[in-house]
Formats: C-alpha cells, structure tokens, sequence
C-alpha cells in the first residue's frame, strides 16, 4: 500500500530536531510520496529546500490568511520566483481564515493576498491549496470571480456540506485530515458527498493528530488513520482509498 500525504509541514521549526529520522520513518512506513506546503515566505524556501533534498517530497509556496500580518505585498513577487523552481506544484496555502482574523479591514486584507496569489498560480500555471475557515461565503465568491485554471484543493476542508457541493461544482478536490477521526466530528454526510476522483488525504503535520494520537505532534505517517476513517464511511477497503487518493493526488498535482 502507497499513500500520498496531500499537506504536511516538515518546514515547521517542531521537526527542527528530528526532520530527517522522521522523513526516514515516513518512507519507511508506506508513506510513498508527499507535499510540503508553506504558508509564508521563510516556511516556502524551507520547504523547496526540503523538497529538493528528497526525490518523493514536493512543495508549495505562499501566503496563508493567519501570516498575511507579519508579510507585505512585496513577498508575492519573491512567492512568484520561488514557484518557478520544478519542485514547486502548488500556489499554497492560500485563502481566508475568519475565526482567527475578526477585523474587517484585516479580512480584507486577506482577500487581497488570496486574490493576488490565484493570479500567481494562473501565470505559472500551477494549482491552489486552499486554507479555509469560517469564511465558506467569501471563498466562494472570490473563486467564482477570479477563475482558477488548473483548480486545486480544500485542504483540511471544514465538514461544511454546503462548502463541499460548492467546491465540487467549481471543480476543486477535497482533502480530509485526521479531524474526521474525532469524537463528535461527524463527518459521515460531508464525506460521502465527495466522489471517489475528487477525494484527497493529509495530516496538516504537526498539527491535527488524527485518533488515537490526539494533542501529540503529527507527521506523515498518521495519514494512514485518515485514509482508514474514509475506507470505513464509504465501504471500500483501506487499500483502495489508499490507491484512489493517491492517483488523485498525481492527478491534481500534475506528477
Ligand atoms: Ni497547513
């Protein structure tokens, strides 16, 4: 079984200590490819430098909504030269984030960079990773009216059923991560919504251990959990969500 870890930060100063035993021992488990994503430009330069080091991990680069405060417009044209190095297969993540960021003129903010960073992806030709939360009206419409080319991922997509079908209709993918393995998630009707071409896995490493690894740091080698909660929802077995997830993955990503 080969398993395609859709989001991880290995970038993330947690892994400072151990990053290249835990690259190690995700390999080791099964884990055969996965993405390293940024989320501002330090974290976007150490995961290209991460992903070159190691044939089978790729990365993203951009601005999430919770890093917008600490970046300047500037950084996109350092986002847009970094994009262009072959690891790089993703604008990401990028989008709106409104249950941390209550403030209006910052919101708005955020719909700049988002904004600016579709139109990155779509000259380089390349896919979004999308970060959303709390703001399923928002990133509709911005995706509705600044069409992505090559589409792209929910990451971490929040068990919204309406976000779901919305995302679906314009086309996007779908990642799940370990929060569908815990108590009082209910994530049955938000997962069967996705069809088989459209569904994705991550772990979002450190954060977001899937059951029963709750509150410890997470890496790459839990996605199996994910895909195992989704084998059991949809009555497949593990070994086939591993496979669909991992064509989907090729797919999306264009490897
Ligand atoms: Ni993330």
């Amino acid at each position: 079984m080969e398993l395609f870890d859709t989001h991880s930060h290995y970038n993330d100063e947690k892994f400072d200590e151990d990053r290249e035993e835990i690259i190690k021992a995700t390999f080791d488990s099964g884990v055969a490819k996965f993405m390293c994503i940024g989320y501002n430009l330090e974290s976007s330069k150490k995961a290209i430098e991460i992903a070159q080091n190691h044939e089978n991990i790729y990365a993203t680069c951009g601005i999430s909504p919770n890093d917008i405060e600490d970046s300047n417009l500037d950084e996109l044209k350092e986002i847009e030269e970094l994009a262009k190095n072959p690891k790089v297969l993703a604008i990401g993540e990028i989008g709106l984030d409104y249950y941390w960021e209550k403030d209006e003129s910052k919101r708005e903010k955020q719909k700049e960079f988002f904004i600016k960073q579709i139109e990155i992806a779509n000259k380089l030709d390349l896919p979004i990773t999308i970060h959303t939360r709390d703001a399923y009206l928002d990133t509709i419409k911005i995706l509705k009216e600044n069409k992505v080319n090559n589409c792209g991922i929910f990451h971490c997509c929040p068990l919204n059923n309406e976000l779901i079908k919305d995302g679906l209709k314009l086309g996007f993918y779908i990642s799940f991560s370990g929060v569908i393995t815990y108590k009082n998630a209910k994530p049955e009707e938000p997962i069967l919504l996705v069809p088989d071409d459209r569904i994705l896995i991550e772990t979002d490493s450190p954060y977001l251990s899937p059951e029963p690894f709750r509150g410890k740091r997470n890496d790459s080698r839990r996605v199996v959990e994910v895909a195992r909660k989704i084998a059991e929802i949809k009555n497949e077995s593990l070994d086939e969500i591993a496979k669909i997830t991992f064509e989907n993955a090729k797919k999306v990503y264009k490897i």
